[in-house]
């Protein structure tokens, strides 16, 4: 790991009838990527956005977009959200029986492999894909929603994960999703993430955006 942390500012939380100024605000704030967080009603409950949004983001920044997919069939969704400007695509472990075909095919769309999982599911089940994919991501909330509760009970999946990645010496950044904020990232940091999901903590601090983004990055300086 080389000690740099990044914020991706999940737009979930975002007033979509000003989308564009929102998201540039982020970027003059410091933000590094921009998550967006795609739901299908069957996979999770809510139902979200698709290439349509990835691609209005695209018109307005050139940071990288991390797609979180989090739908039953990833596999059919992959090559539409390439071309709307996604820069990671990553999958749910859940979703994906075979991870290695779904991993090399994002790789072929020219974006970068992630694995996600949820709070349930066993950290081992996405070790032996440590060695293909450019991001693991750790959900510390159900997902489905922003505004929820973080659950620590994560925090050893965070820990694992980082162990193995120093062993295989591969720059594969760790993303921490769900509940973050100023209580809660320091945590996150400590056990091993290096990428930073965050929604509510931003689109709902009462000092705005900026400030929002501006508590996180402060709470990360040791
Ligand atoms: C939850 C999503 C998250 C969510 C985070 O299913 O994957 O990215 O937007 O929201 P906060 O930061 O409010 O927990
Ligand atoms: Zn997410």
């Amino acid at each position: 790991m080389n000690g740099e942390y990044l914020i991706s500012v999940s737009i979930l939380s975002a007033d979509f009838s000003r989308l564009g100024e929102q998201i540039r605000e982020a970027e003059q704030a410091g933000a590094d990527w921009i998550h967006v967080d795609v739901m299908d009603g069957h996979f999770v409950p809510n139902l979200t956005m698709g290439p349509v949004i990835v691609k209005a983001c695209r018109r307005v920044t050139q940071m990288p977009i991390d797609v979180h997919l989090m739908v039953e069939s990833p596999g059919e969704l992959l090559y539409d959200f390439a071309h709307a400007g996604a820069s990671n695509l990553t999958v749910h472990i859940e979703t994906c029986p075979d991870m290695p075909r779904m991993v090399q095919t994002i790789h072929t769309l020219g974006c970068r492999a992630g694995i996600v999982l949820n709070p349930e599911t066993p950290v081992d089940t996405i070790l032996p894909y440590l060695p293909i994919v450019d991001l693991v991501l750790v959900m510390s909330v159900n997902p489905g929603y922003s505004g929820q509760e973080f659950c620590p009970e994560v925090l050893p999946k965070l820990s694992v994960v980082r162990q193995e990645l120093v062993k295989s010496g591969r720059p594969v950044r760790l993303e921490i999703d769900g509940g973050i904020n100023a209580q809660t990232i320091p945590s996150a940091r400590d056990a091993g993430a290096d990428v930073f999901v965050a929604a509510s903590a931003i689109f709902e601090h009462p000092d705005g955006i900026a400030s929002g983004i501006h508590l996180l990055r402060s709470r990360l300086l040791k």
